[in-house]
Formats: structure tokens, sequence, C-alpha cells
């Protein structure tokens, strides 16, 4: 979700959180002290002479393509020598039978067989699927959420709700949801295969099974269903991950805004209270119109069947996809994926609002590489942990398994579904570390270390103010963090063995964001950093084939740039040296870079291209308003969010 719709739809939920678990937090966490010695490591880093006579990026980077200059524009940048093409743009044909896409008449029908609205999850899967084809494969991509007034002609943020018809309605329920679709590279130029045979648009109405702990309890039972364990739809699908057997997994981010009604009088409210619900920001969509169970009063239950992690089957178009209750339910945002030594897998999740925390889920069973059916519900049995960071350098990840600890049946948690439920009230009972925003999350392949964006986090404390959570600590070390950073995670046994299921886990700030030539920013990146290197909001994280780190930033962006894609080395002389690679068109995020295994195709989405006015960076009221009408510029027309293909003309590796 970009930064600034997460400010509309979800106000910080920590004024609940304060309020409810603030004693409980402020006992379970002991007093931290920030690192002397890593702020004078920033210190040092900032005083550094900017581009000064260390060596240059030139001689310590392994990356050696011309770098961008800053800019702020309408259309979109990227380096010289490199090819830039629009694979699919929302409403594009994904079936032979689609229809021609046309936002004046679209209706939920059309939409269905149409890619999406503002794509984010984004993966490359090789076909045949296990192959390292680099120029046939599938597409796995999310489509987050829509934004009616500036897809249809005619409506403004103050009367869409009012103006919407029935149709258009339709259209944007069906234009969330996530694309599945064949692609292939055809004398240098990828195209949708429109008869694919794994093509498929899953979407607000796509039928799925609820699963794992959470499954068929009461709270999940609705007229419709009154078994808790059959859910139409999928919501606010933001990032998300591969597993070993080739299924996908996409976080339901917030799905709340879609919801019309009073949520004061939903049942439950122990459920609601750590929400972070906003009154006037829910219908977004106009849903409840079409189907009363997304009014409150209709369905009370409804609402907590979304924010779960779902588990698609791209490779069968009829298997039902499932939502797995034993991750957690929270603002997920995505899900990535490794393999413990042991054969059993981890999923790392990030809770994306401010003071949330990062989450692990380890399968109690080790996967099955020869038969991929055996692994089809093994997602269902495991255990959920959430990171807890000492100043020492160590972390820790804290089960959260009823009955353990403070887990009791007198907090409220007698069992596995009471935890899931109601996951972020059981991790503040556990202590962890509240982070700023977490986002991305990546594992790399070549070192076994792990990535993890903290996007920002306005509302973080100076040591001494506020409540000990709110406070600075030494993973989230400045108050207020307006600019984000990463942290590296190191598993114990090194690159070969790393034992991603361990208790604990080593830690390092890898960046502090900002710009390094600002003092007051407390920036931290290689002094060899260029003017156009250093980078804000860092959203989105990928690993290439040759193991550099790119990142996706979701601003709101410096003055002067619009939202960046950013690449480094994470080892060696170039480690945490940033170089521009892409800038992406005014008010757009560029997410998920997704590499071809040959690494000489690097795929992006380019979600909510136009949100901002071009003007003054606030947000746009309608299609005129908008800050572009990226890629197509037709004049009257929507900005249509896109996935992109960026290679080198001369076929060598992206990046290098
Ligand atoms: Fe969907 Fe947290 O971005
Ligand atoms: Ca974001
Ligand atoms: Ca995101
Ligand atoms: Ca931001």
């Amino acid at each position: 979700m970009s930064d600034r719709q997460k400010t509309r739809a979800r106000p910080n939920p920590r004024r609940a959180f304060a309020e409810t678990y603030g004693t409980v937090l402020a006992s379970g966490i002991e007093r931290r002290s920030v690192l002397k010695g890593f702020l004078a490591l920033t210190a040092g880093a900032v005083a550094m002479p900017y581009l000064g006579r260390t060596a240059s990026a030139a001689e310590v980077s392994t990356l050696t393509f011309a770098e961008l200059t800053r800019v702020r524009d309408r259309e979109d940048h990227w380096p010289t020598g490199y090819s830039r093409q629009i694979l699919a743009r929302w409403g594009d044909s994904l079936f032979a039978d689609s229809p021609a896409f046309d936002p004046a008449t679209l209706d939920g029908k059309a939409a269905e067989r149409q890619f999406g609205y503002n794509n984010d999850f984004t993966f490359f899967m090789p076909l045949p699927q296990g192959s390292a084809s680099s120029e046939h494969g599938l597409m796995l991509v999310s489509h987050e959420y829509a934004t009616p007034f500036l897809m249809f002609p005619g409506l403004t943020a103050d009367d869409y709700r009012e103006k919407l018809t029935d149709d258009q309605i339709r259209a944007v329920m069906a234009s969330v949801g996530l694309s599945v679709f064949e692609v292939k590279k055809t004398n240098g130029q990828w195209e949708i295969v429109r008869d694919g045979q794994y093509n498929r648009r899953i979407h607000m109405g796509t039928e799925m099974v609820l699963s794992g702990p959470a499954a068929g309890d009461d709270r999940l039972k609705t007229k419709a269903d009154p078994t808790g364990k059959t859910v139409f739809g999928t919501i606010s699908n933001c990032n998300g991950g591969i597993t070993p057997w080739g299924t996908l997994l996409s976080g339901e981010e917030g799905s709340m805004d879609v919801f019309a009604g009073d949520f004061t009088t939903l049942p439950n409210q122990e459920l609601v209270e750590r929400q972070g619900w906003d009154e006037e920001d829910n219908d977004i969509y106009g849903a409840g119109r079409i189907e009363p169970r997304f009014r409150f009063e209709e369905e009370p239950n409804e609402w907590m069947r979304f924010d779960w992690v779902v588990e698609i089957d791209p490779l069968d178009p009829t298997a039902k996809p499932v939502k797995r209750t034993a991750l957690g339910r929270f603002t997920h945002e995505g899900a990535q994926c490794a393999v413990a030594p042991d054969g059993r897998v981890v999923v790392f999740m990030g809770d994306d609002d401010d003071f949330e925390y990062l989450y692990r889920f380890v399968t109690r069973d080790p996967w099955n590489p020869t038969d991929r059916a055996a692994n089809r519900d093994l997602l269902d049995n495991g255990t959920l942990s959430l990171a807890k960071f000492e100043s020492d350098g160590t972390m820790r990840w804290l089960p959260l398994v009823a009955g353990e600890g403070p887990l009791t049946a007198e907090a409220g948690f007698a069992t596995q579904a009471d935890v899931t439920l109601n996951t972020r009230a059981a991790a503040d009972l556990l202590g962890a570390t509240p982070m700023d925003a977490p986002e991305g999350f990546v594992v790399h392949p070549k070192t076994g270390k792990l990535y993890v964006a903290m996007t920002e986090n306005e509302d973080r404390l100076p040591t001494g103010e506020g409540d000990e959570g709110e406070q600075v600590n030494a993973a989230n070390p400045r108050g207020p963090n307006p600019h984000g950073h990463l942290l590296e995670l190191v598993p114990p046994g090194g690159p070969d063995k790393a034992d991603f299921a361990a208790d604990s886990f080593k830690w390092d700030v890898f960046v502090l964001c900002g710009n390094p030539a600002v003092a007051e920013d407390g920036a931290m990146f290689h002094p060899a950093t260029s003017a156009n290197g250093w980078f804000t909001d860092p959203d989105n994280l990928s690993v290439d084939p040759s193991g550099r780190l790119w990142v996706a930033t979701d601003g709101p962006p410096p003055e002067g740039i619009a939202d960046a894609l950013f690449v480094m080395d994470t080892e060696g002389e170039g480690r945490a040296l940033p170089k521009l690679f892409y800038v992406a068109p005014i008010g757009s995020e560029c997410c998920s870079p997704t590499f071809t295994p040959d690494g000489k195709t690097v795929f992006i989405s380019i979600q909510h291209p136009g949100e901002l006015r071009f003007e003054d960076d606030e947000d746009a009221a309608s299609i005129a308003d908008a800050g572009t009408s990226w890629p197509d510029f037709k004049q009257g027309q929507p900005a249509r969010p896109a996935l992109i293909v960026l290679s080198r003309d001369d076929s060598a590796v992206v990046g290098s």
C-alpha cells in the first residue's frame, strides 16, 4: 500500500495500544539505551567527506551502470544502454476472450478478464516449473488496492462514493486481488500468452478455504458460511513470497477499509481494539452496497476472515486459494520463505504499521522436495514467533503459543485460534520489539543473511519520552524516524547451513536512510554513496541472481525525486553503497523487482502512478488532478498501474 494511502486509511494504532497494553509492555521490556558505539558510527559516517578521499564508488562497487540523476517527472527513467518495455497495464487482456480496456464502460465481468489495478507483489516463475528458463514463465502478481476516483472519468475524492455506479463498484472489486499469467520472450520482446493454460484472475469474489488453527472458529462463521471454513475473496493483497514447492503466498494488508458501518458496535471488541481503524476512511470501494457482507451490521464476523496469508497454487487454476491462519492475523506485508537445514520451512513476515512487529513461522514438518502434493497443508502446523532485538547485537524469536508464558486463558489466549485471531495483542504480551513499520523482508540466497526494511516512523520518540515501546531502541535507533532504515539479520550456521529456524540470530544496522550530507538526518550509508544514491522510505527488497540487493522506496520521497529503485552490494568493499537505477513516474512506487534466472531481465511493478498532483505533491482527487497519465499519456484518461520490463541492450546481466 502506498504510504499516503496507509496514512489515510490507518491512523497510528499505537493510540489504542498505549492505552490498553502500555502497562504490560512497559513492564515486559527491559530498559534499553541506544548503543554508544552505534551513535559514534553514525556520526562518523555523516562526518566523512562527501565523496571524499575514500575509495570511489567506481573502485569498490560491482555495479557498473551509469547511475541516474535524481529526477521528479511525469515519466519514468532508466539507465543509458537499457530498454524499457511495458508488459501489462491495468485493463490489459489476460485471456483470448478479454474485452478491450475502456474505463468508461468497465464493469465486473470485463475486469475479471483483465490485468488488475495497483500491481504490487511480482514474481517471475520459470516454466516448466523448476526449470531455469529465462524466456518463458508465469507472472504472479498481486493487485493491492484500487482508487475509484482515479480510475473512472467524472469522479472526485469528495463525491465518488455517491456517484459510483453498481457496475463500477463491481469493476473495482474485480480489479483487486491477483493475476497469474504466462509470459514469453519472442524476438527480444516480452508478451502475455493470452491463452496460457495457467492464466487466472483472483479477486474479491473468488472462493477460498480457511485452514489452520482458527478455521471453523465461531468468530469466523457467517450466514453464508456456517462452517467458518469458506471465504469469498481476498483483499489488500500487498507483497508476498514463494514457497519452496512453488506456491504463492500473498499478504492481506489491512482489509478493513473495504467494510462499511460502525465498528464500535461489533461483538469481539477485544479483536477490534488493535486494528487501528479510522471510521472516516472505511467503505473505500462501496462494496457494502453490492454485497451486504461488507457492512458490519449485516455480517459482524466477515471482517475477521481477511488479513491472513493466502496460499495460491499457480499451477492449478482450479485449486481454491487457502488462507493459512497459523501464520497469524495482522496487516501482512509479505511472506519470505527459507528452508532450515533440517528441511523445515521458515516464513518471515512484517506487520506494516508503526510500532508493530517482525514475525516468523516455522513449519512443524520438513517439506518434501520430491512430492509437491505432500506439502499441500504444511503451513497449517508450526510455530509462529516474533522478534525481540537486544542491544548487544543478538535477537531472539519468542514463540506465540497458547498456554505458554503470558498467553494464558485468563489473558484471553486459551487456544491457538485465540492467538492467531488476535495476533497483535498476543504479541504485545510477549514484550517483543516494536518496529518502525516493517515492510520488505528478503533472504539472501548466497550468504544466508536476511534484510528487513523499516519504512519510517514519525511517531518514534527519543529516549526519556513516552513509554518504552515508543522510544528509540537499538534496532530502531532514531526518534522520530522519518526516513527509515534497513537491518541485517544473521542466522547461525553460515552461508551453506544457515539455520533460519534457530531461536537466536545476530543482527546489525545495514543502512540508516536519509541524506548523508544533512547531519540531522543521521544517515548511514557507505561513505562513497553519491548525491543520487542515497534514499529514504525503503519498502520492497529483492536480491538478484548475482546477489545484489535491490531496494524500492515508498515515499513521500525527498524533494526533487519521485519514488525509485536503488541497487547495492551486500558484501565486499561496495557493501551498502546504493546506486540509483530507476525512477518511477510521480505518485507511484516501484514494487517487487523480480529477475529471470539468468539475471538479464528485471520485471518491476509500477503501482499508483499519478496518485499525487504534479504541482505540490498533494493527493490527487480526480483523473484531471493526477500528476501523470503514464504510461499512455492520453488526454483525460487515467494513469494505468503497469508491469514493466528492463533489460540491457547488449544482453548482459542487469545492474552489472
Ligand atoms: Fe502494502 Fe505495506 O505496503
Ligand atoms: Ca509502503
Ligand atoms: Ca509495501
Ligand atoms: Ca514514507
